[in-house]
């Protein structure tokens, strides 16, 4: 694997790769990898000839009171866990590179960025926007994988890619979970042994929807209602949001008559953590 720093540099081995008739997958990434990265690599390795993988904290997506400081890294290790997934290429910038003096431009959408983690983060998905779309442009990748983990960031990637005319497949692949549960997150690393016990309400809380919709349960503020009880029932929990939304639009469900998302952010002592699922109603 090589290890590149410059934009430019990126750009010359794409090029020839490119000519070579080789086919390029791209896993954005901020580092600290766990299996859910992982996940991504392996499914980019069995769909492309080339594999790109980015690590970059990228300021512009934090809030300001929000963990850009302390959030988790380690280079070695992520790049001896890239290594032994045989990722060809990984692209680890720095900010000035990715962000120099007179960085003016702002990819900002007026749809699907309004609620869940857009409400409680404003600005985050302008800052995941920009730098995906400079990420793309740089790789030009033929596919790029994210993770339903992060399904609003997910669905805001695809919109920006169609409405930018990027050529660029986006492939979503599935959430990675702990034995227990637990959605695989960097930010995993923030909760005690106690708290981790407490994370494992935002998973558990599917198993009750679950039950709720077994039994005909069609009033989607009942459920949410239900969930955000049970969730609070735990020590160290406090909720951002619990909701229930269209899994295309996003726009909120009262009456449940068809498929729809829960999605969930919960701080558990020091760490926000989201998950999500999609229930299929037949
Ligand atoms: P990061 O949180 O590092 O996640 C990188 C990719 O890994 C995202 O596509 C995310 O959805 C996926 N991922 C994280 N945990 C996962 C899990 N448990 N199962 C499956 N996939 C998982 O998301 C970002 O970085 C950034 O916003 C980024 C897209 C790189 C832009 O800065």
């Amino acid at each position: 694997m090589i290890v590149i720093n410059k934009i430019e540099d990126l750009r010359k081995i794409i090029k020839k790769e490119k000519l070579e008739g080789k086919k390029i997958g791209f896993v954005p990434t901020m580092g600290y990898l766990h299996e859910g990265h992982l996940s991504l690599i392996k499914k980019a390795k069995s769909e492309n000839s080339i594999v790109v993988c980015s690590i970059f904290v990228n300021p512009t997506q934090f809030g300001p009171n929000e963990d850009l400081e302390k959030y988790p890294r380690d280079f070695e290790r992520d790049k001896f866990l890239l290594e032994k997934e045989d990722c060809n290429i990984l692209f680890y910038p720095t900010v000035q590179e990715m962000y120099p003096d007179g960085f003016f431009t702002k990819v900002s959408l007026n749809v699907l960025t309004g609620k869940l983690c857009g409400k409680s983060r404003p600005g985050h998905f302008d800052g995941v926007a920009t730098v995906v779309t400079k990420l793309l442009n740089i790789v030009a990748p033929d596919n790029a994988y994210f993770g339903l983990k992060d399904y609003q960031q997910l669905l805001v990637i695809k919109r920006v890619v169609k409405d930018l005319n990027i050529d660029t497949n986006i492939v979503g692949c599935p959430i990675v979970r702990e034995k227990d549960g637990l959605a695989l997150s960097s930010r995993n690393v923030y909760l005690t042994e106690e708290q981790r016990e407490s994370a494992l309400s935002l998973n558990k809380s599917f198993s009750l929807v679950e039950g709720m919709l077994l039994k005909g349960v069609k009033d989607a503020n009942k459920i949410k209602k239900e969930v955000i009880k049970y969730i609070e029932g735990f020590r160290f929990t406090k909720i951002d949001y619990v909701e229930i939304v269209d899994p295309e639009t996003l726009e909120t469900i009262e009456e449940i008559n068809g498929n729809f998302l829960m999605a969930l952010a919960v701080f558990v002592g020091k760490a926000r953590l989201i998950d999500n699922n999609v229930f299929t109603i037949n």
